[in-house]
């Protein structure tokens, strides 16, 4: 039989009606993410409100590529292409894990290992952290104060000590409302604890201290969102 352009109209409405059903369901990943909203139990609105604010911070930790780099990444034979490990959702470098491997050719700013999680700069190397909720090596003993000061302070743990180093794009990650980061924060408690001890960056102690002055002075030229700012002072 053939088909008229009637019928082409009608399967292509079929198709987009199908495509806005689909849009309409949580979209369903082979990584089982969806399965980690807590139950609704309790106080129902407390819940729906909590839930909510989950769902606010999955979708900033999505859009904000949290991903790229603290979800270590594969190369897919089947693909043909790297792709992050989402049974390893945001574990960070994984421990033993492989460095970059050669030097930096003179005008490379950075070689990057295969996992995307280890970084070496001109300076060292960084190794992306544990977001899961693991107590022992990811945030699972952080406070929300701590995660909030990390963005206001760009200070490591948001303590008095190193500065978060490079590529963690803190700087642009600090225009976040509070809330925003409330929500990040409630988002990754979330999420299955997964037990991966991150090495501490690999950067002579003197040049650590270098570098929080040199990121002190660039993080003021940097453009900031007003609420960011005051919350700073
Ligand atoms: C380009 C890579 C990259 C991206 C994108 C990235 N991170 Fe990171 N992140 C890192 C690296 C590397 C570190 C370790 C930095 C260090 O050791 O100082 C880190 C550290 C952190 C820390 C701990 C900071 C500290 O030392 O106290 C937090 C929290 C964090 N990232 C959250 C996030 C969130 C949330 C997102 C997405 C909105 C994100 N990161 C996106 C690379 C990245």
């Amino acid at each position: 039989m053939r088909h008229g352009p009637g019928a082409k109209l009608a399967l292509g409405l079929t198709m987009t009606l199908i495509a806005l059903a689909a849009c309409s369901q949580p979209p369903s990943t082979p990584s089982g993410e969806e399965t980690d909203l807590p139950a609704q139990t309790g106080d129902a609105v407390a819940a729906t409100s909590n839930e909510e604010q989950i769902r606010r911070g999955r979708y900033i930790v999505r859009i904000g590529s949290c991903h790229d780099c603290h979800t270590p990444w594969i190369f897919d034979e089947e693909l043909g292409m790297p792709r992050p490990d989402m049974t390893r959702m945001l574990s960070g470098h994984p421990e033993g894990g492989p460095d970059p491997e050669g030097t930096i050719g003179p005008h490379d700013i950075a070689l990057i290992g295969p996992t995307f999680t280890s970084f070496l700069l001109p300076f060292g190397t960084v190794y992306s952290l544990n977001l899961t909720p693991d107590v022992d090596t990811g945030i699972g003993t952080w406070t929300e104060e701590m995660f909030l000061d990390i963005f206001r302070t760009g200070r490591h743990l948001g303590g008095n000590g190193r500065g978060v180093l490079p590529p963690m794009p803190w700087l642009w990650i600090r225009n976040l409302t509070d809330d925003d980061l409330r929500a990040v924060y409630a988002y990754l408690n979330s999420i299955p604890p997964i037990r991966n001890a991150v090495p501490s960056p690999k950067v002579p102690e003197e040049v650590i201290w270098q570098l929080r002055d040199s990121f002190d002075r660039y993080a003021a030229q940097m453009p900031q969102e007003e609420w960011a700012a005051k919350k700073a002072e």
